[in-house]
């Protein structure tokens, strides 16, 4: 009932300056998103690495209004990916971008958030990792496959995202998975209308596993983007199935969810990778973590009560 109110709020000015502005809210954000400049990630990425988990990292940040913020954002992938470097962690350390915050959604955007990501690509390549681009609206989509077949001429390794909720990714994992592309599959996180998307939780999760289903008997390599304990299992037995072994395909979980599953699954020798976001931008991506679950919302009300 809740995350629909929260989903529409993340979209809200108005909440962006109240939520940002209270003084309770950093800790709490603090669970999802552990730093807000590189000095501070490049230490959690040692960590995290150290404890045979991979990553990809997520700058935050969306929903940009001029094109120097979107090069802006280009910049900060561009200046993480030079402080990474030097720890030569190859794709044990990729990247997640979000094409808005490229510029997607200004005048000319396609092409505006090509000509930035690009450049991310390039600097990811020789650093020896690689790009994802995240799955954001449904009216995005188009644009964000087609710039991800772009790169793809010339870095065939950049992955991209896509939703189970959406009417539509069945046909789109059929062909991602012919054209053996890194994909990974999520049960998507906007509020999207009954129009173009399963709005009850049981027709995603059975959605989920058809598309999964899919990819993995398809040439691409999966990445199971899901915290949900009987699609990680599902996930298990259907790379069995597909006579995948454990570096064929790939757990994905966000920093802060489930941090003791993301150790057995490695523990197990699993490849998991946690999809760790920073940045000062945070309240679109917060926001998305709340409406997932409103035990995180109840957690938030009472931290500013007690304040
Ligand atoms: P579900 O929501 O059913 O959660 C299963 C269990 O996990 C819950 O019962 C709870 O224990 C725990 N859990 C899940 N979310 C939690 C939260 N916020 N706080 C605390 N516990 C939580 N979406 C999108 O639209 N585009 C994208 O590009 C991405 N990218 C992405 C990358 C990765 C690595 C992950 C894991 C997820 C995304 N998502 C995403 C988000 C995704 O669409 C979805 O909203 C969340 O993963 C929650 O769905 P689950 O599959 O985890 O199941």
């Amino acid at each position: 009932m809740l995350g629909p109110v929260i989903l529409a709020a993340s979209r809200s000015d108005r909440m962006r300056r109240l939520v940002s502005a209270a003084p309770v809210t950093k800790p709490v954000v603090d669970r999802f998103i552990p730093g807000e400049t590189v000095d501070q990630i490049v230490p959690i990425v040692r960590d995290l690495t150290d404890q045979g988990l991979e990553l990809t990292m997520d700058v935050v940040g969306e929903d940009i209004t001029t094109p120097a913020q979107a090069e802006a954002a280009r910049d900060a992938y561009l200046e993480l990916i030079d402080r990474l470097k030097p720890l030569e962690l190859g794709t044990r350390a990729e990247m997640s971008v979000k094409l808005s915050m490229f510029g997607q959604a200004l005048d000319g955007g396609h092409e505006l958030a090509l000509a930035n990501v690009r450049p991310v690509v390039e600097a990811a390549a020789e650093i020896g990792t690689t790009v994802t681009l995240d799955a954001e609206d449904h009216t995005t989509l188009d644009s964000m496959f087609a710039i991800h077949e772009e790169l793809r001429k010339d870095f065939p390794q950049t992955g991209c995202v896509i939703q189970a909720y959406l009417f539509r990714t069945e046909a789109d994992a059929r062909r991602l998975a012919d054209s053996g592309s890194r994909v990974r599959l999520v049960k998507g996180a906007y509020k999207e209308p009954a129009e173009v998307a399963y709005q009850q939780r049981h027709e995603i999760d059975k959605a989920y596993v058809r598309i999964l289903r899919t990819l993995m008997e398809g040439e691409g390599y999966p990445m199971i983007g899901s915290h949900d304990p009987r699609l990680i299992s599902i996930g298990q037995e259907l790379a069995r199935t597909a006579g995948r072994k454990l570096d064929e395909y790939e757990f994905q979980m966000l920093y802060g969810i489930r941090g003791d599953e993301h150790l057995r699954l490695a523990a197990e020798g699993h490849r998991m990778r946690v999809y760790t976001a920073y940045g000062t931008d945070w309240y679109g991506y917060f926001m998305r973590r709340l409406a997932e679950k409103p035990a995180n919302l109840r957690f938030f009300a009472r931290s500013m009560v007690s304040k």
